[in-house]
């Protein structure tokens, strides 16, 4: 466990978050991060910097405890790793807690693209492997980023995989930013499901499809707390599957956790008819500073900012910016210079810098 006194941390909750950290394990991989998370805070806290906790990309929800097969949430992690990279540019420290493979800030540029790794390289005359000539400029210019992001010690990233990894992450690094105060910045991007298999109710191996070893099928739980039915089960040839609901930490984490910082939440929607009314509903409901609301398929260029203190506000890429519309690659040279696609993060992330300013100077009026 971690040196500081959670007891605190869980005085205020309801039912469910109460009992969540009580009966679902630790991760092994906590205890590691925290020997990462503390120097790095410290540091930050010492040299008044700004510090941004990322989350970025889709958490799993496994449906046996050695994991064969998971329930997974959408996100591709675009959206954490691009905007750590605008908030390093705007003078913050990032700690980017991640979904493990998903993308990670300056590498994004140059991976899960259509491009193998190796199609960025060549061999010279001498046969030594070289950066192919059509990527030196980028690369050298992202790479500039990189190593100086890094010799600054600007950058902590931090993997999870399944929504339990992240739910104690997000508990634990909220506890260790409280002495940074209203420096302190919450960027939620990751995709957090709703629903998950509590470790009670968990079957340990892999759930057995054949009829003929059904019998394996009734394996142990982890045996954390009251042992219920396993959640997810074959009823003859079908596979059942009954979730809990995942508790909603956004509550704990704005009155209790890290009450100081400044919390920014996205809200992902399909319909476009109900996003409006469900980023000001989850304002009200966790009265936290900013709700990022954005649609599945038109997120790479308009986003509406809902806060208490400016109302609805939409943030859009012009169309001639977009990259769909306009690709470097295709473009002719006069078009590419004026032209360049806008990533949205250029324009998100220094207004949620500005926000946070005011947030700081105004003292925090949550
Ligand atoms: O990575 P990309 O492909 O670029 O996609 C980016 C994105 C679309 C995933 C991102 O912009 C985004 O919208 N992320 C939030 C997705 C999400 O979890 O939305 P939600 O409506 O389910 O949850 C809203 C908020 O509640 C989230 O900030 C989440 O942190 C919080 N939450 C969610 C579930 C849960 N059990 N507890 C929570 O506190």
């Amino acid at each position: 466990m971690a040196a500081h006194d959670q007891s605190n941390g869980d005085s205020k909750l309801a039912n469910g978050e109460t009992t969540y950290f009580a009966t679902n394990p630790r991760p092994a991989s906590l205890d590691e991060h925290i020997s990462s998370l503390t120097p790095f805070i410290a540091d930050h806290v010492r040299k008044h910097n700004r510090v941004a906790l990322v989350t970025s990309g889709g958490t799993t929800v496994p449906l046996e405890n050695q994991t064969v097969r998971f329930i997974d949430n959408f996100s591709a992690g675009t959206r954490g790793a691009t905007s750590a990279e605008y908030f390093l540019e705007n003078g913050y420290a990032v700690i980017f807690l991640h979904r493990q493979f998903s993308l990670l800030p300056y590498s994004r540029h140059f991976s899960h693209s259509t491009n193998c790794f190796l199609d960025y390289m060549t061999t010279s005359s001498t046969g030594e492997v070289v950066i192919d000539d059509e990527y030196q400029a980028q690369m050298a210019s992202v790479l500039q980023k990189y190593e100086r992001a890094k010799r600054e010690k600007m950058l902590l990233l931090l993997p999870f995989t399944s929504v339990n990894e992240y739910l104690w992450h997000l508990r634990e690094i909220a506890m260790l930013m409280r002495p940074l105060g209203a420096d302190g910045l919450f960027y939620l991007a990751a995709a957090v499901s709703d629903f998950f298999i509590p470790a009670n109710r968990m079957v340990e191996h892999k759930i057995q499809s054949s009829e003929d070893f059904a019998h394996a099928n009734h394996g142990s739980s982890l045996g954390i707390g009251e042992e219920r039915a396993p959640a997810a089960h074959m009823d003859g040839a079908k596979l059942v599957i009954d979730l809990d609901p995942v508790p909603k930490f956004l509550k704990q984490l704005v009155d209790v956790w890290s009450p100081k910082s400044m919390i920014v939440s996205f809200k992902l929607e399909t319909d476009p008819s109900i996003l409006a009314e469900k980023s000001r509903y989850a304002l009200k409901k966790y009265s936290h500073d900013l709700v990022i609301g954005n649609m599945l398929n038109t997120r790479k260029y308009e986003v509406l900012f809902v806060s208490a203190a400016g109302g609805d506000q939409w943030i859009r890429v012009p169309s001639s910016r977009r990259s769909k519309s306009v690709t470097a690659a295709t473009m002719g040279e006069v078009r590419q210079s004026t032209e360049m696609p806008l990533e949205i993060e250029s324009l998100i992330v220094p207004e949620v810098a500005r926000l946070h300013s005011e947030i700081i100077s105004n003292g925090r009026s949550r």
